[in-house]
């Protein structure tokens, strides 16, 4: 009797411990994959290729009046769209590329500027 009792907590504790172990697999498993995501997303080429650019504030600007001021205001401050004076402080460089070319967030478009326009729109985006 006793020893049925021993027996079958030894295997209960044997089902815990496999339990517990395919929960740690796949947190880990979940981990990598977050991890591999934000590695791939923040070095896609696009990325890399638009930080590698210095960006040129005065092309910058002029990319901005014709595409983004009719919303976010001449001097980015602020119409249909939200104000982007000092949007540099809250918003990575990699956030603020995600956002143009991303159109998650409309009445926002989608814009695909060449990394270089991208560079110099971003240089622009910083002075704001
Ligand atoms: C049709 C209107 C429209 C145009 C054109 C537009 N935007 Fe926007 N933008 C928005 C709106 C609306 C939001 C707020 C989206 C949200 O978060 O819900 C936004 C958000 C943003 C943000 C994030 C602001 C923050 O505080 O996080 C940035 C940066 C931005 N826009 C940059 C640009 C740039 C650069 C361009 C031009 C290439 C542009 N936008 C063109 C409407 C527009």
């Amino acid at each position: 009797m006793g020893n049925q009792l021993l027996q079958r907590q030894i295997e209960e504790e044997k089902v815990r411990k496999h339990n517990a172990g395919l929960l740690s697999v796949a947190v880990g498993l979940a981990l990598l994959s977050l991890l591999l995501w934000g590695w791939l997303g923040q070095n896609d080429p696009y990325t890399r290729q638009v930080l590698s650019f210095q960006g040129n504030v005065a092309r910058g600007e002029a990319i901005f009046r014709v595409n983004c001021a009719g919303c976010h205001g001449l001097n980015g401050g602020g119409n249909v769209g939200p104000s982007l004076q000092g949007v540099s402080k809250h918003k990575s460089d990699r956030q603020l590329i995600q956002q143009v070319i991303s159109g998650k967030t409309p009445p926002m478009p989608k814009f695909q500027p060449s990394a270089e326009d991208m560079a110099d729109l971003l240089s622009y985006l910083r002075t704001l």
